[in-house]
């Protein structure tokens, strides 16, 4: 079977500021089969070609959203992305099928760190409960949802965390 061709949907208010989804999306771009693709640089006025990324979409067989985790949600300018690109007759609705069949991947990073993101816990509600949105748009678009591959308590984290964090990431798109 052939490699499956990802792409990597990548979103951070302040890219050139990033430290961990920095080292994440260098070590996606170094396989051969990925295309990283930058929204913030892309678009740093927020105004989303939709033509050009439903074509980018419908170029590949597996998506990842990649990004910070946000007030407990996505940057706004994937947030823009998901509004204007997953259209109805596109994503959704009558003949509505370019995403049936492809999988989603979620790959994000928090702040807090991992027991936060639990019932009693200061953020009382696990990573995967917070991202039932993206789920839910998955399973509205048919496409099939991955485990997320999140990465807690970023902030500060020394290069060999680091180093393992961007290695870990590159074994699970290789594995997709
Ligand atoms: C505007 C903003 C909102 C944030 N909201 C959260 C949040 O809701 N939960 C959390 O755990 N971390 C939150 N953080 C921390 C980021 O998730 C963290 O800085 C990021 O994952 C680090 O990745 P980077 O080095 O690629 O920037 C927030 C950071 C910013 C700037």
């Amino acid at each position: 079977m052939s490699q499956s061709r990802i792409l990597v949907i990548y979103a951070h208010r302040q890219p050139q500021a990033s430290r961990v989804n920095k080292a994440m999306v260098q070590a996606a771009a170094s396989l051969p089969n990925v295309t990283v693709h930058d929204l913030m640089s892309r678009y740093p006025d927020y105004r989303i070609d939709v033509e050009a990324e439903q074509r980018l979409l419908r170029e590949h067989d597996v998506i990842v959203l990649q990004f910070p985790f946000y007030w407990y949600s996505t940057p706004a300018i994937l947030k823009e992305w998901q509004d204007a690109v997953l259209a109805y007759g596109f994503a959704y609705g009558s003949n509505g099928d370019k995403l049936r069949g492809k999988k989603l991947l979620v790959a994000t990073t928090t702040g807090g760190p991992g027991e936060a993101y639990q019932a009693g816990g200061y953020n009382q509600y696990t990573l995967s409960e917070l991202l039932r949105p993206l789920q839910a748009t998955a399973n509205l678009a048919g496409m099939a949802y991955q485990p997320v591959f999140s990465t807690s308590g970023v902030i500060g984290m020394d290069d060999a965390a680091l180093d393992k964090v961007a290695t870990a990431y590159h074994q699970r798109l290789a594995a997709l």
